[in-house]
This record gives structure tokens, C-alpha cells and sequence, in this order.
């Protein structure tokens, strides 16, 4: 299968502070990507660092067979259109509609009629159910409506890869469902993908392969049947752990 995204060796500290010592893995192409971890073991920094919204100390993130780690922030705009990273809080504009927080990276990187916006819009809006919700302020949305607005607009510039961080904490089961439903139609539509969560049945239930990482390294990776029948003792406390959450 075709890598998409590699990560190879990566070390990130903050001052004193190591949380990535060696960390290396790799998507394939239309691959959901679990990272797991327990809080605080930089699951978001990772995130982060693979479209350079925090800068690595050592080691190389290739996107489609070319280094991006060592671009400037200039470069980065293209790079930042096809891995596009959907904030844990949904990040929404909170002073202008539904429509026009999806609206706003179509206007802002492409050239667009505001015609073909509207349509492209609406199609997002179709992706995520919430065909009715393009007049509604983000306050007037629950914390799931603003999530799933927040995956559409990730989704307005025809990425490759999209990067989840936490799509699911917080929500209720049934909004949980609707994120689940999404993120698999998601991959259904060949999406590219890395699901960061500490919700383990989500996990297996949207991802081809799972990557838990544990001071500042790959602890386990391998596919979900693998996880589930791991006999590594870490692997099995995090699992019996993660449940109790
Ligand atoms: N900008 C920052 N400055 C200093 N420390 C940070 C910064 N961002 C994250 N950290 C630290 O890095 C570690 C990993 O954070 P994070 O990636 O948010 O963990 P996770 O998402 O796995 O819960 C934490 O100890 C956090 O305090
Ligand atoms: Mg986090």
C-alpha cells in the first residue's frame, strides 16, 4: 500500500521537558491511523507537529515522498490544505453563521464563485447531516453540531489526510454515534486518517491500525485484531485502563 504520511525518528521538547524522544510510524493511503496514549504523552503535539504548528528538534515528516518538517510557514499554506487538522473544541468563528465558517477556506484559498461555494457548502453540510443548520450561530449549535461543523470545514479544500483530535470527548452517545458515522463515511470516501482518542470502542470501530505511543515512543502498532490479542503487558493495562475512563 502507498504511504501517504511518514514519521521517522521525531524528538520534541519543551525547555527541560521530553515528550517525544523517538517516534516513528507511517499512513497508508485511505488509512484511519489510531493514536492512543495516555494524557499528556503529546498525542496533540504530534498532531500538531505534522502540519508545523509546533516545530520538531529532530527527525523527518514526509508527506507524499517529500520532507515537510523543514518548510517555512509560507510553504506550509498548501501543505496545510491537504492535512488538515480539525481542533479538538471544533474552533468555530462564533460571530458569523454556520455557512460562512465553512464558507471561509473556499473564499480564502480558492478562487471560487460564491455560487459554487454555496453549492460546495451544502455539500459538506449534506456530509455531516446538518443541512439545516447553515443559518444557525455556532451558539446555537450543541458541542456535537460544532464538532461536526468544524469536520466540514476541514474537509472545504479536498484534503488528503485529516487529523481528529478527540472528535468524540465530551459528547453524548448519541452524538458520539453521529462523529463515528462520520468519520467512517469519511474513510468510505478514501480519506487518509489520524484519529487521536481515548475512547477505545471508537477507536476500533473507525480505525484500520492502531499506534500506541508511551514515553516518547512507539509502544505498539499493528492492527486492531492485534491490539485486541496482545499479550504486551502494557498493552493490556492500557486497555483495561482506558475502559475504566
Ligand atoms: N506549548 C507548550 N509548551 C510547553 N509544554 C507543552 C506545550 N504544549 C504541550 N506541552 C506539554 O507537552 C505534553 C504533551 O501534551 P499534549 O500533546 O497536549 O498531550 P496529549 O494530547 O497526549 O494529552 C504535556 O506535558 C504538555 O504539558
Ligand atoms: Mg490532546
Amino acid at each position: 500500500m502507498e504511504t501517504i504520511l511518514e514519521v521517522k525518528n521525531l524528538a520534541k521538547s519543551f525547555d527541560e521537558k521530553e515528550v517525544h524522544r523517538d517516534v516513528s510510524f507511517s499512513l497508508a493511503r485511505g488509512e484511519t491511523l489510531g493514536l492512543l496514549g495516555h494524557s499528556g504523552t503529546g498525542k496533540s503535539v504530534l498532531l500538531r507537529s505534522l502540519i508545523g504548528l509546533e516545530h520538531i528538534d529532530r527527525g523527518q515528516i514526509i508527506y507524499r515522498n517529500r520532507r515537510i518538517d523543514d518548510l517555512t510557514e509560507t510553504e506550509l499554506f498548501p501543505v496545510r490544505t491537504k492535512i488538515s487538522y480539525s481542533f479538538q473544541s471544533g474552533a468555530l468563528f462564533d460571530s458569523v453563521s454556520v455557512f460562512e465558517n465553512i464558507a471561509y477556506p473556499l473564499f480564502e484559498h480558492t478562487k471560487l464563485s460564491e455560487a459554487e461555494v454555496a453549492r460546495k457548502v451544502r455539500e459538506l453540510l449534506r456530509i455531516v447531516n446538518l443541512e439545516d443548520a447553515e443559518d444557525l450561530m455556532p451558539s446555537d449549535l450543541s458541542g456535537g453540531m460544532q464538532k461536526r461543523v468544524g469536520l466540514a470545514r476541514s474537509m472545504a479544500l479536498d484534503p488528503d489526510i485529516l487529523l481528529y483530535d478527540e472528535p468524540t470527548a465530551g459528547l453524548d452517545p448519541m452524538n458520539i454515534e453521529k462523529v463515528v458515522d462520520l468519520i467512517n463515511r469519511c474513510r468510505e470516501r478514501g480519506f487518509s486518517g489520524i484519529l487521536v482518542t481515548h475512547d477505545i470502542p471508537v477507536a476500533r470501530r473507525v480505525c484500520d491500525r492502531l499506534v500506541i505511543i508511551n514515553e516518547g515512543q512507539v509502544h505498539f502498532d499493528g492492527s486492531v485484531a492485534e491490539f485486541n490479542s496482545s499479550d504486551d503487558d502494557f498493552v493490556k493495562t492500557f486497555l483495561l485502563n482506558e475502559r475504566a475512563v
